[in-house]
């Protein structure tokens, strides 16, 4: 699973239903031996543990890697890295690269790749807890409208929930400081002022700034970024009563987001963290078996 291209919108079904069976408490254990890898060259709190969480509870070997500590460090390269862990009997590896399309490198490998998030490019693990979450809450994807703020061009979480969501029939808007939305990027996209779309969106999914992605400093202060392109509290009152607020996270507090509306009862920001353990055991299982791996 490198890209949510690979994924017909029949397969991310099936994966939502797994993911959800897992939710309400299915287990499913590996009926074999099978060793998995999580490499983490870039930064990660939420993917890199829930990924942790759900090989364990499928039953899966998990085999400690760490970046800083292993040959990566005297310019082991990506490909020789993998082609390694597959030589000593690793099944499958979840990358995450700050290297957009790094997979493209790893082509001639056999070994299963899942990808934890590459560069801007994508997250297609994150789209699929988030498009869980939006599923348990409406039931359906087709006719809702979607809207996603702030730095689109440097999300690699906006390009993959935008492809899935019009795949499943939603309505997908964009807002945030023009600049930072590139049409190219995401085919289609309409951009709607900020004070318009929140009257609008039956889900809101605000992004984080991507300091590290960004190659000059911000021409904005972050309380003014708040003020501008941020869901205030005046905002978020004006959302329709259904309406729910998500966020991929990490935060920053008080910038695309008020602190107060974190937590607040639109919010499903951890609850879509919650889930993410569950799409990871769905995704998992799923890459396993295609390659001929049981479970209970
Ligand atoms: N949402 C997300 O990918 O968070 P981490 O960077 O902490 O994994």
């Amino acid at each position: 699973m490198l890209t949510i291209s690979d994924l017909a919108p029949e397969t991310i079904k099936e994966l939502l239903n797994d993911a959800d069976a897992f939710a309400n408490g299915k287990i499913s254990k590996a009926k074999s031996e099978i060793f998995v890898s999580n490499l983490f060259y870039e930064n990660s709190t939420r993917t890199k543990t829930s990924f942790d969480i759900a090989e364990r509870k499928l039953g899966l070997q998990v085999v400690p890697f760490d970046v800083s500590t292993s040959s990566v460090n005297k310019g082991e390269s990506l490909y020789d890295t993998v082609k390694t862990l597959e030589a000593l009997g690793v099944n499958l590896v979840v990358i995450r690269h700050f290297q957009d399309a790094y997979y493209k490198e790893l082509e001639s490998i056999d070994l299963p790749v899942i990808n934890g998030g590459d560069g801007k490019g994508s997250h297609p693990t994150q789209t699929v807890l988030d498009l869980l979450t939006i599923y348990q809450e409406f039931g359906k994807f087709e006719g809702l409208k979607i809207g996603i703020v702030g730095d689109v061009k440097h999300s690699r979480v906006a390009n993959s929930n935008a492809e899935a969501l019009r795949k499943l029939g939603a309505k997908v808007y964009f807002s945030g400081p023009s600049e930072w939305f590139d049409e190219g990027a995401i085919i289609n996209g309409t951009f709607v002022a900020l004070d318009d779309l929140v009257k609008e969106v039956d889900v809101l999914i605000l992004l984080r700034i991507q300091h590290e992605r960004h190659g000059e400093k911000m021409q904005i202060s972050l309380g003014k970024y708040h003020k501008k392109y941020g869901l205030t509290k005046e905002r978020e009152k004006a959302m329709k009563p259904e309406a729910i607020i998500m966020h991929p996270a990490p935060i920053n507090r008080g910038v695309e987001i008020d602190s107060d509306l974190v937590e607040c009862e639109r919010s499903r920001i951890f609850k879509a963290m919650e889930n993410g353990v569950f799409a990871r055991m769905a995704i998992l299982k799923h890459a396993l078996e295609s390659k001929g791996f049981e479970f209970e």
